[in-house]
């Protein structure tokens, strides 16, 4: 069996790493595209999570503009991609979830005749502005294998009539969590002065690309008047500068900025935080894995991971900025009614390799 994994953002990389640990090296080959080329969001995670076999890195041209750029790059991903494929000639591409890398492997490796593995299909959110919806949808379709983390995702798939089988296996975020938290504590480099806080999570296009939408956010989580720590994404960053936002948040007196932070350190204040305001989708899976069970308010109006809303681990506050302000006071010393975690109890990862080894 030889395999050939490609990832090329922060959460792919969380996300493929149990998978990666588990194959024998000589067996498989991973490629990153570099999608996410800051240290903080890329080689941090593949040196932390101790991916040692990194047999390709790929440097793209830099977007200058996310939306009208979006095209070129997924065009460049494809053209180095498909001179990789052809050259080790897989037996399958894994890719896991829905950004732009996982696109341009899936369109590559098919065009190369080689069949694509999707970890993480069936996800919609049936919300068309969001690039992640396209590219779900176009790779569940042209996938030959679909790992599908729930039943829901699984059902999903059916009625959409995919090409490709369909294996129902919980999603490796749980995995991640599981096999990393062990360290949390040996490895963190956040300092333990974080007490009863919120921690928040913002990176989506639809949020940060619109000024009122993200003043809006802003002024939310700032009227909240409640303690709020905020590892800042790349794409934040640049937009809060843009729209002349940034100082509003470094003058308030309940947010402290950090820099992407580190896996270990993530889990830490996942784990020590009294709530999570987000529009991550990872960190909707793993806010239920057993070591965190922490809810998750979504700064959102849509999701593709409903499971988490029906156990009651996360709830759609969208981005009206008296209705942020108001959840977050009310749901700050609530603490969540125990369910059922949703996305498994991590073991994905060796599902989906048993599964490869028997098909390819
Ligand atoms: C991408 C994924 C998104 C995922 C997120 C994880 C797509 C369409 N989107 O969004 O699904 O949730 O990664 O974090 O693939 N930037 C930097 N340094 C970096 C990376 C990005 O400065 O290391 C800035 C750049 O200005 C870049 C912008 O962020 O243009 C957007 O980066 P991009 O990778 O296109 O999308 P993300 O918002 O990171
Ligand atoms: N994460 C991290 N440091 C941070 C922010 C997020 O390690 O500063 C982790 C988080 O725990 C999850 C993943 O990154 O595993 C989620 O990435 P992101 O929110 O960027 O992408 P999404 O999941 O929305 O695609």
């Amino acid at each position: 069996m030889k395999i050939a994994i490609v990832m090329g953002t922060r959460p792919e990389i969380i996300k493929l790493a149990p998978i990666i640990k588990k194959l024998p090296k000589s067996s498989s080959t991973v490629i990153f595209t570099g999608q996410h080329y800051d240290y903080e969001m890329s080689l941090q995670f593949i040196n932390q999570l101790g991916i040692q076999n990194l047999d390709y890195k790929i440097k793209l041209t830099k977007l200058q503009n996310t939306t009208t750029d979006r095209a070129t790059q997924i065009g460049e991903m494809m053209i180095k991609l498909a001179k990789i494929f052809t050259k080790i000639n897989p037996d399958t591409v894994v890719v896991q979830g829905d950004t732009n890398t996982v696109l341009s492997s899936a369109i590559s490796s098919i065009k190369c005749s080689i069949p694509v593995s999707h970890v993480e299909a069936g996800l919609r959110s049936y919300d068309w502005r969001m690039p992640e919806e396209h590219n779900r949808v176009a790779v569940d379709h042209i996938s030959e294998f679909l790992f599908a983390p729930t039943k829901l995702n699984k059902t999903i798939l059916t009625k959409e009539n995919v090409h490709g089988k369909i294996f129902v296996t919980g999603n490796t975020s749980i995995d991640a969590v599981c096999e990393n938290i062990k360290n949390v504590e040996k490895t963190k480099t956040i300092s333990d002065d974080f007490d009863d806080f919120v921690l928040l999570t913002l990176h989506r296009g639809e949020n940060v690309d619109d000024k009122n939408i993200l003043s809006g956010i802003i002024n939310g989580l700032i009227n909240s008047n409640t303690k709020i720590v905020f590892p800042l994404h790349p794409r934040t960053l640049k937009k809060l500068k843009l729209f002349g936002l940034f100082s509003k948040i470094t003058n308030s007196k309940n947010i402290t900025i950090l820099p992407p932070v580190g896996y270990f350190d993530m889990l830490y204040l996942m784990r020590k935080c009294n709530l999570i305001v987000s529009d991550s989708g990872g960190i909707q899976e793993e806010s239920t894995a057993p070591p965190i069970r922490k809810k998750v308010l979504v700064l959102r109006t849509s999701t593709e991971r409903i499971e988490a809303v029906e156990t009651g681990f996360a709830e759609m506050i969208g981005v009206n900025s008296s209705k942020i302000a108001s959840s977050i006071r009310k749901n700050f010393n609530n603490p969540l009614k125990l369910s059922k975690n949703p996305y498994g109890s991590g073991k994905t990862s060796k599902k989906i390799i048993e599964i490869l080894k028997k098909k390819i």
